[in-house]
């Protein structure tokens, strides 16, 4: 029964009786999966109780991570899916946490965010059209109006009525810093829905702003980790932000207010390729931070000179178990025409991440483990490992009041 080459925690899962009691016999086509769960939880999740819960952290996986989105994250949160001026009228189909969702613009400007899936016979809705303010299936011309509802039936004679369950799932959805944002918890209404938190700059009229955006294949909580972690900097980007940073971290200082975890990293190279050389005295050595507003909202500020003052910002959404959607925004408060700024600072910030990226994605497994035992912690992984427990903290609570 036991596939070869998989590794001897392999072969004692799947020689176990439960399994083979319970999910193998109730559920066959589990087991083709079975590697590519290993593969995502590794030895991070012990699988003693069915294939969905992790026996050392008691979270249960909503859904099979074989099909993506399976990993115990925050639901009732924001994530970024779109930049506002790549939503028209156009279709614009995204992923998150694994579940297929569709972002258009009606015709007087409404941002909507529905399922993808079409509630007749299930086709993807992204082939389909916006007509006004409806969305039209391109199968049998179903009608779906703004709040999801199907409001017309091609097919049907006249008076004959329109199945209850012919209504898209909707999801709320807001424009912020040049972003679309969709909350993905269940059962949301207006007063349950979570403040989304973003660095004020973003908002800021003053502040003149780039956009782009990257796809990561890598699991989410990898992906946040790095942005917070400062003992990767010479070794990662010796040649960027790492460059003249000793390996010897001092803390890393760092102090978790709310839901904001800020680290003051010393000595710290320059932010940017704008920033003035690095400061030597105590005092100024301050004047760069990072911050990151829980659960996926990073900055890093660097003043410049005066209030003038670059920022870059990233923020991550959860595509599925492999996959992260990074948007980031680079920006500044003075010389808003400079072209050469704007790439300079575009660049500089594509080049770091890219850095980042070759090693993230090697990381095995995918999914970094809540229990804090299954992997090797020193004081310089302090932030990462403060993030890790209040995510960790944040999916137990989100479980426990039913968001999910
Ligand atoms: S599948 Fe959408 S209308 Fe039939
Ligand atoms: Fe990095």
């Amino acid at each position: 029964m036991v596939r070869p080459g998989l590794s001897a925690y392999a072969t004692s899962v799947a020689n176990s009786a439960l399994l083979q009691n319970h999910a193998f016999k109730q559920a066959p086509g589990m087991f083709p999966s079975l590697n590519r769960w290993i593969a995502l939880y590794g030895h991070g999740c012990q699988l003693e109780v069915s294939p969905r819960m992790c026996a050392v952290s008691g979270i249960h996986y909503p859904n099979d991570p074989a099909g993506g989105g399976g990993s115990p994250l925050l639901r009732r949160a924001w994530y970024a899916v779109a930049k506002l001026e790549d939503v028209s009228s156009n279709l614009h189909p995204v992923t998150v946490h694994g579940e297929n969702i569709l972002i258009y613009r009606t015709a007087q400007g409404q941002v909507r965010a529905v399922g993808r899936n079409c509630p007749h016979r299930g086709c993807d809705l992204s082939l389909g059209a916006v007509t006004g303010e409806v969305l039209v299936c391109p199968f049998h011309g179903w009608q779906f109006d703004a709040e999801g509802q199907c409001v017309h039936i091609p097919a049907n004679q006249h008076g004959q009525r329109i199945p209850k369950r012919a209504r898209l799932r909707t999801y709320p959805v807001t424009v912020r810093g040049g972003l679309v944002w969709v909350c993905t918890g269940g059962n949301l209404n207006a007063a349950s829905l979570p403040p989304l938190d973003i660095q004020e700059e973003l908002d800021h009229p003053n502040f003149h702003k780039r956009v782009f955006s990257l796809v990561w294949n890598a699991h989410f909580i990898r992906s946040v980790e790095s942005s917070l972690d400062v003992s990767h900097l010479p070794f990662v980007h010796p040649d960027t932000t790492g460059r003249d940073v000793s390996p010897v971290v001092q803390g890393p200082e760092y102090h978790v207010e709310g839901n904001r975890l800020r680290i003051h990293p010393r000595p710290f190279a320059p932010a940017h390729p704008m920033e003035p050389p690095r400061p030597t005295d105590a005092e100024s050595d301050e004047r760069v931070h990072i911050e990151l507003r829980f659960p996926n909202h990073w900055m890093i500020r660097a003043p410049v000179a005066g209030d003038a003052m670059m920022c870059t910002y990233v923020t991550y959404t959860p595509i599925d178990d492999a996959h992260t959607l990074i948007f980031g925004v680079v920006m500044r408060n003075f010389a808003d025409d400079s072209e050469f700024l704007d790439s300079h600072h575009l660049e500089h910030t594509l080049r770091v991440l890219g850095e980042d990226q070759r090693i993230i994605e090697s990381i095995r497994p995918l999914v970094a483990p809540f229990d804090l035992h299954m992997e090797a912690h020193v004081p310089s992984d302090g932030p990462t490992v403060r993030y890790r427990k209040m995510l960790r903290e944040a999916c137990h609570k989100e479980r426990l009041e039913g968001w999910v």
